[in-house]
């Protein structure tokens, strides 16, 4: 694993959200990489069961209709809140859209994905993630009052790889984007690099442990995922993540 030669945030403040701010920008690491421990102390504070129903619900995420596939790999969830002092404001549902400047595959089109359940939209699970790595962004939070949440699952078989990012080295066009591993089983591959906008290698990282987090300012940093593959002996292998895109609203 290599780091930026920068300094990364402070991120030696003990209460979730309330990490001191970055300095200045120029001095700040375009991203920072937790261990599972950040978030799973925060979700300590949450009860279990409601951790619980959080991660399972992975298992019910419907497929990618955007994927064009015979065969879907990816599967996933939506939806899109504020960002308030006590709470996560629940936004309409509406599609999701990628410029094609930063997304060559899907960019360019709403995509309509299924909206989250109402339980994991409302619980304290994902309002205390959300809340969490908002306080660790790597540089100034100011302005930035809107979220975008993705539940996205990404399987492979002995027949056909998965593709966590099929539009390969890329910026997502978001502020902040935050890549939290929530499972992965039986499954190699998935390893996270980024680049700086000269697309010169700066971090690479391979998440294993549930709750490993990167957290990335996409406007500083390129990233990518390498194809998952099933782990030897197995046929197939499920790697979930959960991305949280943080940026300024319409009014904000
Ligand atoms: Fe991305």
């Amino acid at each position: 694993m290599t780091t930026a030669p920068l300094r990364a945030p402070d991120t030696s403040g003990a209460v979730p959200g309330n990490a001191p701010a970055p300095g200045p920008l120029d001095q700040v690491a375009p991203f920072v990489q937790f261990g599972p421990d950040l978030l799973a102390t925060a979700l300590a504070e949450v009860p279990e069961d409601g951790v619980t129903e959080f991660t399972d619900s992975w298992h019910d995420l419907p497929a990618d209709a955007h994927l064009g596939t015979a065969t879907p790999y990816r599967f996933r969830r939506y939806g899109s809140f504020r960002l308030l002092p006590d709470r996560l404001e629940k936004l309409p549902h509406a599609a999701f859209f990628q410029d094609r400047t930063v997304n060559k595959v899907n960019g360019g089109v709403d995509r309509m994905f299924a909206p989250l359940d109402e339980s994991v939209a409302s619980g304290a699970a994902l309002r205390t993630v959300v809340r969490t790595l908002f306080g660790r962004l790597p540089g100034p939070r100011t302005g930035i009052d809107t979220c975008g949440v993705h539940q996205i699952r990404v399987t492979a078989t002995t027949d056909a790889e998965g593709h966590p990012a099929p539009e390969g080295v890329h910026q997502d066009g978001h502020s902040y984007v935050a890549q939290v591993l929530i499972r992965r089983e039986d499954v190699e591959g998935a390893e996270s690099t980024l680049y700086d906008l000269g697309r010169r290698r700066i971090h690479h990282a391979l998440l294993t442990a549930p709750m490993e987090t990167i957290v990335l300012d996409d406007r500083r940093v390129l990233h990518g995922v390498s194809p998952v593959r099933p782990a030897p002996g197995a046929r197939t292998g499920v790697r979930d993540m959960l991305l949280v895109d943080f940026f300024p609203g319409p009014t904000g």
